[in-house]
């Protein structure tokens, strides 16, 4: 009874971005829970690589790969439509894709600028809005990907970080909204969780994440789906337009009397 509520809500879910990292593993978990998933990326073939794991795998839930860049509103469009029509509804939308590049502000051109501001908002958006219609349908729940970079800034990602605070001004700003006709949006604001996308970055892999610390360590792609599936599930079901931030100790709890 207890941990029945911490199933998904809803029988077919949206994951932007998850031909890896986060993306993939909340696909994952969420086929493992019986929902049927419909996961975009830019790459057919890296969502059908991420399809055919699932479709592999003894996970209830089906999965239906699209290619869908979600700054391109028709391809979001389509995307939504091509889920109402292979699974008769969309209950749950993840918005996760994301990108971002380290650079100086001065060294952040208006294209580099513009392209973070599309992928990470404007894309939270189109995929927010095109949903709109077949969510309030059910009683849908919106996770959205922020980063901890969006609430207290970060240094070189100035462009990232107002992307994503601008995710978690949506986020709660839609709940006062969409909370009326039975929606939820929440998100998540991660620290710094290992995956391809750090990998690139900065050389992390998760290989190097030892879970047994708390302490100033990466967190796992695992851990953020985690919060996922309990932003998704009637478990959260007094949690409207909260943004969650899995990111282990926080610097302000050090010690101050050392
Ligand atoms: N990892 C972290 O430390 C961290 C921390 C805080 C927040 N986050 C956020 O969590 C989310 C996932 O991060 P991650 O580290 O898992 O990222 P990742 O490994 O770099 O994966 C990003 C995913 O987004 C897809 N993508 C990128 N641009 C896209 C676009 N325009 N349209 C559709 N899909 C697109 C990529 O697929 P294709 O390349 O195939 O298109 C890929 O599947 C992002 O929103 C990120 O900002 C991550």
């Amino acid at each position: 009874m207890t941990t029945e509520r911490f199933h998904v809500d809803g029988d077919t879910a949206v994951i932007t971005g998850a031909s890896s990292g986060i993306g993939r593993e909340i696909a994952t978990r969420f086929a493992a829970d019986g929902v049927d998933v419909v996961i975009c990326s830019r790459e057919q073939e890296n969502v059908d690589a991420v399809a055919e794991t699932i479709a592999e795998s003894d996970r209830p839930g089906e999965a239906l790969a699209v290619e869908c860049d979600v700054t391109d509103r028709e391809a979001v469009e389509a995307l939504i439509e091509a889920t109402v029509d292979e699974f008769g509804g969309l209950d749950v939308l993840v918005n996760n894709a994301g990108a971002s590049f380290m650079a100086n502000f001065e060294d952040i051109s208006p294209n580099g600028w513009q392209t973070i501001v599309d992928v990470n908002l404007t894309g939270t958006y189109h995929c927010t809005h095109a949903a709109a219609a077949h969510l309030k349908e059910g009683g849908g729940t919106v996770v959205n990907l922020a980063s901890v970079a969006g609430r207290q800034g970060a240094p070189y990602m100035s462009h990232y970080a107002a992307s994503k605070a601008g995710v978690v001004a949506l986020t709660s700003s839609l709940a006062f909204e969409w909370a009326s006709e039975g929606v939820r949006v929440n998100c998540i604001a991660p620290g710094f969780v290992a995956t391809e996308g750090v990998e690139a970055q900065m050389g992390i892999s998760a290989d190097d994440v030892d879970r047994e610390e708390v302490d100033r360590r990466m967190g796992t792609s695992e851990e953020i789906a985690d919060i996922a599936q309990f932003l998704a599930s009637p478990a959260s079901s007094y949690l409207v337009g909260q943004t969650l931030e899995p990111a282990g100790k926080p610097a302000i709890l050090e010690d101050p009397t050392v």
